[in-house]
């Protein structure tokens, strides 16, 4: 998928490509995948089962939500198996809401903030009065933003696809979140966003919301936290020790994939505008390199794991930079499979998907103050346009996010 243009996205949200000499998922450099987990399980906190175990969309159900104890068991999408009736919101909610729509393929440009019908929950789904959403300025650029899974259009649509909000009802069978719940999720990127006053989420994607950081803060980590967290520990499989390169350090994604490397006990470098340096160092980057200046190519230093969340990042330019047998993953477009054999390194693309587990476990990292959320800007719902235009001027680091409710 090219997330920088339509022409080359993705016709599903399902699917990652690993272009390798050795396989992410088998023995790389002597040291078998699972035995990394465990590692980093170690490190991180993170529960290596949940980890590698993560079910596809239509697969078995994942393992209890571990953050709401009191809520069923299930997780799975579509219809439950015995569904439940429809939980009644406390009080009626309007048939209509304020939304930040695009009618038409293009740019910021074309976003109008209009009064839409409001979402009703079907049969799964949760509808959360949206308190807080964060957008990715690439995200008009990418073909699911325009589109359902079978590549039909489905203009007009809705931006935005982190969502920070309380649930306000309940499709038929939901279940493990309650109406007035504090949630937080990644919405799917082919249905409506949350640059509204009312989204619609598979109930099973979203999880409780960090306890000790406001809506904001909350809404900037589903979408860029969980690829973070998926790169590094799903795909690359980071070890303690081993060394990572996060290009981009300070973007969306970035921010989050140096906090996530660092955390896994890796030695961590990031590239970057040179005004942000002293902030992703904060972040548990050890060292920093200028991107506008060539020090870090002509450095000739090599990595295990490379992360490319830069975005238009040459890859050319990249591959020396990951040690042989060494990881790449890449965001932005799956790369040519031969670049891979050429380079003798593995090169994993992939699109973030939701995952309850993997958001309840960020929660839990954000509480206890080892992951931090990074806002770098806010607008109010009626500016969504322009916060969308804001990618072309000066820039702080982390997410940008709109405030709703
Ligand atoms: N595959 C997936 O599931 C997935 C998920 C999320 C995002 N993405 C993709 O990942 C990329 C990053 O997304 P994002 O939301 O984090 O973007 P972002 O917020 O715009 O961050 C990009 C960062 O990269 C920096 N940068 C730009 N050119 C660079 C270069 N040549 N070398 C090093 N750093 C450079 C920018 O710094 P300055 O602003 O200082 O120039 C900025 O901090 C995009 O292509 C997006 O489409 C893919």
């Amino acid at each position: 998928m090219d997330m920088t243009s339509a022409a080359a996205a993705p016709a599903k949200t399902d699917q990652a490509t690993t272009s390798s000499v050795k396989s992410s998922n088998t023995k790389i450099s002597g040291i078998k995948a699972p035995d990394i987990k465990a590692a980093n399980a170690k490190t991180l906190g993170v529960k290596a089962p949940g980890a590698t175990a993560r079910p596809g969309r239509s697969a078995a159900p994942p393992a209890e939500p571990e953050s709401l104890p009191e809520s069923p068991s299930a997780t799975r999408r579509g219809p439950a198996a015995a569904p439940t009736a429809p939980i009644a919101p406390t009080a009626p909610i309007a048939p209509t809401m304020m939304a930040l729509r695009a009618h038409s393929r293009g740019g910021p440009e074309k976003l109008v903030r209009e009064r839409v019908p409001r979402p009703v929950p079907a049969a799964g789904e949760a509808l959360v009065k949206v308190r807080a959403a964060a957008i990715t300025f690439a995200e008009l650029g990418w073909d699911l933003s325009w589109t359902r899974l079978d590549g039909s259009d489905r203009t007009p649509v809705i931006p935005a696809h982190e969502v920070s909000g309380l649930v306000a009802e309940l499709g038929p069978g939901a279940r493990g979140v309650a109406v007035g719940d504090a949630v937080y999720g990644l919405v799917d990127f082919d249905r409506d966003g949350a640059a509204a006053e009312y989204v619609t989420v598979w109930a099973g994607d979203l999880a409780r919301r960090p306890r000790t950081v406001d809506d904001a803060e909350a809404a900037a980590l589903p979408l860029a936290a969980l690829t973070a967290f998926q790169a590094l520990v799903d795909h690359a499989v980071l070890a303690p020790g081993e060394r990572a390169l996060v290009l981009g350090g300070a973007g969306g994604v970035g921010v989050y994939g140096v906090q996530v490397a660092a955390g896994l006990g890796a030695w961590v470098a990031a590239t970057g505008s040179a005004a942000d340096a002293e902030f992703v160092r904060a972040l548990g980057a050890h060292e920093f390199f200028d991107y506008t200046t060539d020090d870090l190519e002509r450095s000739g230093a090599q990595f295990d794991v490379v992360l490319d969340a830069a975005g238009a990042t040459e890859l050319e330019r990249v591959y020396p930079l990951v040690r042989p047998g060494g990881r790449l993953v890449t965001l932005a477009a799956p790369p040519p499979a031969e670049d891979a054999d050429h380079h003798g390194v593995a090169v994993i693309f992939f699109i973030v998907r939701p995952d309850h587990d993997q958001l309840a476990h960020l929660a839990r990292l954000v509480d206890e103050g080892r992951i931090r959320p990074v806002v770098a800007r806010t607008f109010p719902l009626a500016e969504g346009r322009a916060a969308f235009e804001s990618a072309t001027g000066p820039r702080l680091p982390g997410k940008t996010v709109l405030t709703v409710g």
